[in-house]
């Protein structure tokens, strides 16, 4: 699901709010005892061991090899595999899908959905929680910036992410046969671990489609007025705030 091979150690370490927040996520799924349930983009598999705690049958998929590789090592009696949103299907379907934090990765949303629609039961139900518009807005314009100043003027077209609105994506989701039962996007400014370094560790982690040909120096010093940039609005006591806002939607395939 994701642009580059993540580091499954790094993320599970420094990342673990991920999964954490993904719980409440869990709470509009609410899985049944003997539910057959996909887990799109699983990461290292922590919500689909507690998924497959409430007794339903749960398959995870992820684009990464490495998280698929945690993941099968963490949880060796739950079945994964390493396959791409846009890209999977299943000879038996669902009787739900679910997706935390991955769907703003995916760049061909229609082509996911479509996927989506087909790998569920009719009536089956499609519950996902991803970035939705404006996530991360202050830091993407920060980032921008700082590298339209150093000469990359493309920085814009660097971005890798899809953050929908309510109106783009139930439009979608319509639009492929899957009927739009409730939708929310909310603010959720959220804690990035590491204290001073926590927006640096952030960026290094998630930010490669703008840094990744940037020369270490000059990376650095992006970094740094970056977060000086933004230390007066997502700083305080001693932590980064990331902006994040969240879009949470149910929908039923027709
Ligand atoms: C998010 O979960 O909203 C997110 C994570 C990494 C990069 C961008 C957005």
């Amino acid at each position: 699901m994701t642009t580059k091979q993540w580091d499954a150690g790094h993320y599970n370490d420094q990342f673990a709010f991920i999964w954490e927040y993904g719980s409440r996520v869990l709470d509009l799924l609410q899985p049944v005892n003997g539910e057959r349930i996909l887990d799109l983009g699983c990461g290292t598999g922590h919500l689909t061991a507690d998924i497959a705690g409430t007794g339903a049958t749960v398959i995870g998929i992820d684009h990464s090899a490495d998280m698929i590789d945690a993941a099968k090592s963490s949880y060796p009696a739950i079945e994964f595999h390493q396959l791409d949103a846009t890209d999977f299907q299943f000879d038996e379907p669902f009787d739900a899908i679910f997706s935390n934090a991955v769907l703003h990765w995916v760049r061909s949303p229609k082509v996911a959905i479509q996927r989506i629609h087909a790998a569920l039961k009719p009536g089956g139900r499609f519950v996902a929680e991803f970035g939705g518009h404006g996530n991360v807005g202050a830091v993407v314009q920060a980032l921008i910036a700082e590298l339209e100043r150093h000469g990359y003027t493309d920085a814009a077209d660097r971005n890798p992410w899809f953050f929908p609105s309510i109106a783009t994506y139930t439009a979608l989701l319509e639009a492929h046969g899957l009927e739009p039962v409730m939708a929310r996007l909310y603010d959720r400014p959220t804690l990035l671990d590491g204290g001073e370094t926590g927006l640096a560790s952030w960026l290094t982690m998630f930010g490669d489609s703008f840094l990744h040909d940037v020369p270490t120096d000059v990376r650095d010093t992006i970094v740094n007025n970056v977060a000086e940039q933004l230390r007066p609005s997502l700083f305080r006591d001693g932590n980064w705030y990331a902006d994040y806002r969240r879009l949470q939607v149910v929908a039923h395939r027709v």
